[in-house]
């Protein structure tokens, strides 16, 4: 279902007492807020803290809890290692899937994603389906060859119905953590490409059905501007969503 949404990957951030305190806020500051057309908000701790902060949030579905990360395989002598099951039985929603920083630092390539989607799936869990290229891609010109691959080699081997549950996010690499946004222009072109995509992979009901979201540098002051664009559909939000004001003030930002 395509839908206005704001997730916030928290990352390796927060203890137990501060991501408590965050969520604490969060949930006081969106109360307050309260209006029928709130989008859906997704909060995705690192793994210690989602027990904890699932119970922060209830079981109202909205704000809904995410995962960074799992295991491609449903179980077994993995030690250290986390199941997509598991997740989905403390609480779990959603489940980030092809960060770049994993495909680039944990060597996650098309192959093991296309591996973990399945289990999240089959889990029940809801991805949220990373794409986005390098700033040297950007640079030689070659962005949509490059989401393009992406998407072809990561995503559709799905068949319509499993692709049905899935949220896609728009991260360019050289925009994560740095401060440079794209721009609404560039980030609206490469959501119409994607979407795009999706409607030659299955059909074009099923694109306009897809949420997809812009990660990169994206903050209180950016949002708006960004969401304003036809084809962005909201955000995935690092170090802004750390701060409860900032983080309600983007959810606002429709
Ligand atoms: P920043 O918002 O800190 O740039 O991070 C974006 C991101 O990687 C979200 O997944």
């Amino acid at each position: 279902m395509r839908q206005n949404f704001v997730a916030g990957n928290w990352k390796m951030n927060l203890t137990l007492p501060e991501a408590q305190a965050l969520t604490i806020e969060l949930m006081e500051l969106l109360k307050a807020d309260l209006t029928a057309a709130r989008p859906q908000v997704v909060v995705c701790p690192s793994f210690p803290l989602l027990m904890a902060v699932g119970q922060l949030l209830g079981d109202s579905g909205n704000p809904a809890l995410g995962a960074q990360n799992f295991h491609q395989k449903e179980s077994g002598a993995y030690t250290g290692e986390v199941s997509a099951k598991q997740l989905q039985s403390v609480g779990c929603e959603y489940v980030i899937l092809g960060h770049s920083e994993r495909r680039q630092q944990f060597h996650e390539d098309d192959t093991l994603l296309a591996e973990k989607l399945k289990t999240a799936l089959t889990a029940g869990l809801k991805p949220i389906f990373c794409v986005g290229e390098t700033l040297e891609t950007r640079e030689a010109d070659e962005t949509f060859d490059y989401i393009g691959q992406q998407l072809a080699a990561g995503l559709f081997h799905l068949s319509k119905e499993e692709f049905g549950g899935l949220v896609i996010a728009y991260e360019p690499i050289w925009a994560i953590g740095t401060g440079r946004t794209a721009s609404s222009e560039q980030a609206q072109e490469v959501h119409a490409f994607i979407r795009a995509q999706v409607a030659a992979a299955y059909d074009a009901a099923t694109a306009a059905d897809t949420t997809i979201l812009y990660g990169g540098s994206c903050n209180a002051q950016n949002a708006r501007e960004l969401f304003s664009q036809p084809d962005v559909d909201g955000g995935l939000i690092g170090g802004a969503s750390l701060k409860s004001r900032d983080f309600v003030e983007i959810v606002k930002s429709f």
